[in-house]
């Protein structure tokens, strides 16, 4: 099957930085941002430059030190959004202004308290105006998926035709299951064709734990950019994780005829560094990155390990620059025993393994850390 380039654009100094609590300073978005060029991400949105004085200094700050990847920072509808936004993307290598605004009937009468005429109208006036001033624009329906598909369609004709080359059709709040979204997207690209002209994308939120599920359901779909986070933060339960799709891509990449510029040696860094400077830990059993992702208790399990590290582990640690372990427990065998006793330089007979063994697993049983030191208290160097 033919492979085609998915472009990823990542958010984590934007939607990320949205968690609770979340503030960067302009030198930690320079920081990761330039994690994230290392990783070879094709889009940095790094902030929403209106939204406060020290996001413009980000946002800016980052367009002034990447090299290699389009800066983007998000907009409203609104002037002032569009001319901050504008002026914060001066210096970068190429800008692109995001706009984004809903087109789901409760966003529109609720929130903006808009006819859906009157969205046409400012989605079509903020792209030509942001048109003007950057190198690209994007557009964005807010909350696509709860949206009529005839009005997405419309909307998106609209903002295609002020100039928008990259349309996103986001899950604004996880609602959308994978074959909906699939379906949402292709009736989408059906009453719209002027789509095939221009960049697709899908930006989703993870309340059902679906975001990534989604987000490869829209690679099947045709969308040609992925919006994502490292470490999968973002509003609420956060944003489809980078690290998960890039490798979903690179181990099934067959399966879903697509691939990445993402190098995936860097993600260990890109994921710690996000973790120490958002202060948001990364769940042990988080896929990719989490500590136990590659870490194996059970015996059964790392005695195949022991054997043939494909018997358990379907992606190799060290390209993503983090190691697999083999931590001693309650579950543990005595293959993996034996070798954590040699590999702490402790010679022992076969009576004597299986009496340590034996001392090993009732410690163990007990549920509390065990070290090797306890056992062989005149063996095991300190
Ligand atoms: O979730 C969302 O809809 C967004 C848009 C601004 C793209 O973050
Ligand atoms: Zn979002």
């Amino acid at each position: 099957m033919s492979s085609r380039r998915i472009a990823i654009f990542d958010t984590t100094l934007r939607d990320g930085e949205q968690s609770p609590g979340i503030a960067l300073q302009p030198d930690e978005k320079v920081e990761i941002a330039n994690q994230l060029e290392l990783l070879g991400v094709d889009v940095i949105e790094a902030g929403f430059a209106v939204s406060s004085p020290g996001d413009f200094e980000g946002v800016r700050a980052v367009a002034r030190t990447a090299r290699s990847a389009t800066v983007a920072t998000l907009c409203r509808t609104r002037r002032e959004d569009i001319e901050a936004g504008a002026e914060a993307l001066a210096d970068a290598q190429r800008s692109r202004i995001h706009i984004f605004l809903a087109t789901s009937p409760v966003h529109m009468e609720k929130k903006l308290q808009l006819e859906p005429a009157e969205v046409v109208e400012h989605a079509d006036w903020a792209v030509r105006y942001a048109g003007e001033r950057v190198d690209e624009v994007e557009f964005s329906c807010e909350d696509a998926t709860r949206s009529d598909p005839d009005f997405v369609a419309e909307v998106c004709r609209t903002a295609i035709r002020a100039g928008a080359t990259i349309v996103n059709l986001p899950d604004t709040v996880g609602f959308a299951l994978p074959m909906e979204y699939a379906g949402f997207l292709n009736e989408v690209r059906r009453l719209c064709p002027e789509l095939a002209g221009v960049t697709l994308s899908a930006h989703c939120h993870d309340d059902l734990g679906l975001a990534v599920a989604n987000s490869l359901a829209a690679i099947d779909a045709g969308v040609r950019q992925i919006e994502c986070t490292v470490n999968g933060i973002g509003e609420r339960a956060g944003n489809a994780s980078l690290e998960e799709i890039v490798m979903a891509i690179r181990v099934r990449g067959n399966a879903l005829g697509a691939e990445t510029g993402i190098d995936p040696s860097q993600i260990g860094a890109a994921s710690r560094l996000v973790e120490r400077l958002t202060g948001y830990d990364v769940p042990r059993n988080k896929a990719i990155v989490g500590a136990n992702a590659f870490a194996h208790e059970a015996g059964i399990h790392q005695d195949g390990l022991l054997k043939d590290l494909s018997t358990y582990q379907i992606m190799d640690p060290e390209e993503l620059g983090v190691s697999m372990t083999l931590p001693l427990g309650k579950h543990s065998g005595r293959h993996a025993f034996a070798r954590a006793c040699a590999e702490a330089g402790v010679e022992l007979e076969r009576d004597e393994l299986t009496a340590a063994f034996r001392r090993f697993k009732e410690l163990a049983d007990t549920g509390r850390p065990v070290a090797l030191r306890e056992l062989f208290v005149a063996k095991v160097a300190t």
